[in-house]
């Protein structure tokens, strides 16, 4: 039989404090080898606290944590050769060209001339460079700036790649572009642990996510598995006029989902909700039964939570900080 083959990571109760500042506490985590993993959290959460330590650029107060089954403490020099980062402030330098760049990282890596070009080439193509390739970094918009970034932190062919707020700052479209790059390296057989205020982009991209709040990890699941966590699903029923709205009400309050909690009455909209994760089922028994009792529903609607809700839910205040002036 054999052996089965260790996780891309596994953190086992991390800890970091800056002074009396607890940033993490208590970490636990485990990421599939070919998966992408994505670390939710509000500015402060403790994001690239955790990234800087995985990356062996930190050193973790407690716990410990295994690249590949490699220590992250006893065996850096490995650990580093199988990962790649691309940090949430950037390593592009703007004097050099794109190709100037991608070139020092190689060197930086100890790579062979040849690979160093084949390498670079490879990149530039991938990531849609190659025709600013010899422009120097400063004249690239945020979005190629980002690229290059990201191409840079692939020079070596990491096996786990940390992107730390890959699209933060970026516009809908340079975001939207970046989240097909992201997705074809797992394409490739990599593992990717990214961090992100965005629901949106946790949900788009990843097979996990976790949810980081006060240094502390507050749920973990697929995006699926979190949706269920929130409170927020319904079924909205409106109705003609105020009578068949307080009939309803009534009906449904006797009978339906004792477990989910009353329906909510709002008589300005002539409109009802019935707690559900909007199943088929909810729905034909909530009409039968309103059909049985000769109430015509005006309207039906289904809200199922998304992960906006799950956050609320979970850590008592909206992900989503000030946009960046
Ligand atoms: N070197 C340091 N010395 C002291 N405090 C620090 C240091 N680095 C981070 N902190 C504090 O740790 C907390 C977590 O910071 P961190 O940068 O990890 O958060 P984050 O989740 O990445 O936030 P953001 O979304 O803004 O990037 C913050 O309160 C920050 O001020
Ligand atoms: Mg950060």
């Amino acid at each position: 039989m054999t052996p089965e083959p260790p996780p891309a990571l596994a953190v086992h109760r991390l800890g970091k404090a800056f002074g009396e500042h607890v940033v993490l506490s208590g970490i636990d985590l485990t990421i599939a080898a070919g998966s992408v993993f994505a670390l939710l959290g509000p500015n402060g959460a403790g994001k690239t606290t955790l990234v800087r330590i995985l990356a062996t650029l930190s050193e973790p107060d407690s716990g410990r944590a295994r690249v590949f089954g490699h220590d992250l403490i006893h065996e850096p020099g490995t650990v580093r050769r199988r990962i790649g980062v691309t940090g949430q402030y950037s390593a592009v330098d703007g004097v050099l060209t794109g190709t100037e760049n991608l070139r020092l990282t190689g060197r930086l890596l100890h790579l062979h001339r040849r690979r160093i070009e084949e390498r670079t080439a490879e990149l530039l193509h991938r990531f849609g460079l190659t025709e600013v390739a010899d422009r120097r970094a400063a004249t690239y918009s945020g979005g190629l700036r980002r690229r290059l970034d990201l191409a840079m932190s692939l020079m070596g062919g990491p096996a786990l790649i940390f992107l730390d707020e890959p699209t933060t700052r970026l516009d809908p479209r340079s975001r939207r572009e970046l989240w097909q790059v992201i997705k074809r390296l797992t394409a490739d057989g990599a593992t990717v642990f990214l961090t992100t205020q965005y629901l949106e982009e946790a949900d788009q991209l990843a097979d996990r996510i976790a949810v980081l709040d006060n240094g502390t990890i507050v749920a973990e699941g697929t995006p699926a598995e979190l949706k269920q966590l929130a409170p927020g699903g319904h079924i909205q029923l409106r109705f003609a006029d105020a009578e068949q709205l307080a009939s309803a009400a009534r009906a449904l309050d006797d009978h339906l989902f004792p477990a989910a909690g009353r329906s909510r009455t709002d008589p300005a909209q002539l409109t009802v909700q019935v707690p559900s994760n909007g199943n088929a089922g909810d729905i034909k028994s909530v009409l039968d039964r309103l059909d049985s009792l000769g109430i015509g529903v005006e309207q039906l609607t289904v809200h199922t939570p998304d992960l906006d809700d799950v956050f609320f839910a979970l850590t008592g205040h909206p992900t989503l900080t000030e946009p960046a002036a």
